[in-house]
């Protein structure tokens, strides 16, 4: 559990592939935050299984934000496969908080490296990799989700731990 000075009451911790209302809380954020792309609850509770589900989760609100990660402790490279915070709760910190948490365990059981992709044009996002996480450029993947959807695929070395 993760606990940030500026966001005392948002905790982030792994949810449980059988903690159902959890996986329909995920499955609700992806539909918000990538409403042609959503995870539905059973592909999330195969995820979290497979590999990890991190969600945020405030008291009032619920589960404020989520992030899914495939790979294992032992594995030279995890990849990030989506990260979203709801509407209301973004710029606060959220976004980071998850991936602060992720990068610290992921690097604590020995994973080398994380990979993520990004649209090109999402500033929000990529202000939180490249600025504040230290990621790196590594290659731009044209037409890598369909004709005219690039992406950037990106990296953290998680060796040195440069997230703040
Ligand atoms: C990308 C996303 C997860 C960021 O979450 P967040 O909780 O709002 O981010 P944080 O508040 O932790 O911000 C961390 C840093 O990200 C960058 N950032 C976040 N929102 C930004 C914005 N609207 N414009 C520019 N930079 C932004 C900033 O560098 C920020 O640091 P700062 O506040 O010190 O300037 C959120 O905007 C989101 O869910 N977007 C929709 C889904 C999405 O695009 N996911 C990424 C898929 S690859």
């Amino acid at each position: 559990m993760t606990r940030m000075g500026s966001l005392p009451i948002v905790n982030v911790d792994r949810l449980r592939s059988d903690d159902w209302a959890g996986l329909m809380g995920v499955s609700a954020l992806e539909r918000e935050a990538f409403p042609d792309d959503a995870q539905t609850a059973p592909n999330i509770a195969l995820m979290a299984r497979a590999g990890e589900v991190w969600v945020a989760r405030h008291p009032d609100d619920g589960i404020v934000g989520e992030a899914i990660v495939i790979g294992r402790a032992g594995e030279a490279r995890a990849f990030l496969f989506s990260l979203a915070v709801t509407r209301s709760w973004r710029r606060r910190g959220v976004g980071f908080m998850l991936m602060h948490a992720i990068i610290e365990s992921l690097a604590a059981r020995g994973v080398k490296s994380l990979e993520l992709t990004v649209d090109p044009e999402n500033q929000p996002a990529l202000g939180l990799y490249l600025s504040k996480l230290g990621c790196e450029n590594v290659e731009f993947l044209a037409d890598h989700f369909g004709p005219g959807r690039h992406r950037q695929l990106l990296r953290k070395n998680l060796g040195s731990r440069e997230t703040e």
